[in-house]
């Protein structure tokens, strides 16, 4: 271990500083942002699928034209954090191999399907709305390049929650089919949206680190919580109600108490088993595949342009 290298890392963690690539960093805290950060941006990219499935069948053109710029922001987000991961020293062959193959995690909730459009405002609402929660803090992460990458993409991600709410406020106040298309959604995505900030505190293997190297600022409850206080009176002003009959407001903690997770179905859809994990990989490895005429003839092309420079 280098003495002098640990030291100054403990001074810079200490004085609350960030901790940039040519910076000593101990291996574990580089292997936790390389698993952290890589899995972030896998999230972003998957998280493409489930909206591009209603990219052709948008109710208007409005909708179509909203729904295209937000999953293009998905794409440029999963680069932004690619990129942060590569400063640390893996390639991008590599995240990209991990997430075809199917050893890399994402987040849960891209596993689940979109069946109606409703669920293009149940996941810019809830998911977007979670991820807002999840990211906020994560701007003012120790490790520099990663913090700097949150910081524009939590810009973007408001935007992507406003047009959610908007959807569902627009169905809720439509036909009465439209209102229970609306409710029937997010009934569905409540759950697994709460579930997004990871395993309860006394369950999340990584967190008591994270937080000691300010990775993670607050706990994967606490931030929770946040966001169930923060979706009850919005769930009102749309007209909707969440699926929890245990929610109740505790006057004692200012909080909002929510019903018990089905944590099986959670370790399940890690596992693999979740209602369309196989789809989401199929269909990313065959983008690769079919991308691979690209990557080639650009490569080529560098190469070219390098020959001719030399
Ligand atoms: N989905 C998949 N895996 C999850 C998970 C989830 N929702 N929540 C936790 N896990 C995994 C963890 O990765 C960890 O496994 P690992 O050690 O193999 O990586 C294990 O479950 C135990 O969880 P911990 O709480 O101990 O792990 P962390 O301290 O890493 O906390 C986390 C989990 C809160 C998700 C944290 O990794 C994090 O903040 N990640 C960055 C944010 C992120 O990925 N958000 C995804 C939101 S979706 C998105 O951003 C797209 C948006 O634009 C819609």
């Amino acid at each position: 271990v280098d003495a002098a290298g640990q030291a100054r890392f403990d001074e810079l963690i200490a004085a609350d500083s960030r901790v940039e690539p040519a910076d000593w960093m101990p291996e574990a805290y580089r292997r936790t942002l390389i698993r952290q950060i890589s899995q972030h941006a896998h999230s972003e990219i998957i998280g493409m699928q489930p909206e591009g499935n209603w990219i052709t069948r948008a109710p208007s053109l409005k909708r179509k034209a909203i729904l295209m710029a937000k999953v293009q922001d998905e794409a440029g987000h999963g680069l932004y954090l690619y990129a942060a991961a590569q400063t640390l020293g893996i390639t991008r062959d590599r995240m990209t191999q991990q997430l075809i193959d199917g050893s890399a995690k994402y987040s849960s909730i891209f596993n689940y399907l979109t069946p109606t459009w409703a669920d293009m405002g149940s996941i810019g609402w809830l998911v977007d709305g979670a991820a807002i929660c999840n990211q906020v803090p994560l701007c003012r992460a120790s490790y520099g390049p990663y913090a700097r990458a949150m910081i524009r993409i939590c810009k973007e991600e408001s935007f992507h929650q406003r047009q959610g709410f908007e959807i569902l406020l627009a169905l809720s106040r439509g036909t009465a089919e439209q209102k229970a298309m609306a409710q029937e959604s997010v009934n569905r995505w409540y759950a697994p949206a709460l579930m997004m900030f990871g395993p309860p505190d006394d369950a999340s293997p990584n967190s008591a680190q994270s937080m000691a190297w300010n990775i993670k600022r607050f706990s994967n409850d606490d931030l929770r919580q946040r966001f169930v206080d923060m979706i009850v009176p919005q769930a009102e002003i749309l007209g909707l109600t969440l699926p929890d009959p245990d929610l109740r407001w505790d006057e004692e903690t200012g909080h909002w108490n929510y019903g018990d997770l089905d944590w099986d179905e959670f370790r399940e859809v890690l596992r693999g088993n979740g209602q369309a994990n196989a789809l989401r990989v199929a269909t990313r490895r065959a983008a690769h595949e079919e991308g691979a005429w690209v990557r080639e003839a650009a490569a080529a092309y560098a190469d070219k342009r390098k020959r001719k420079v030399a």
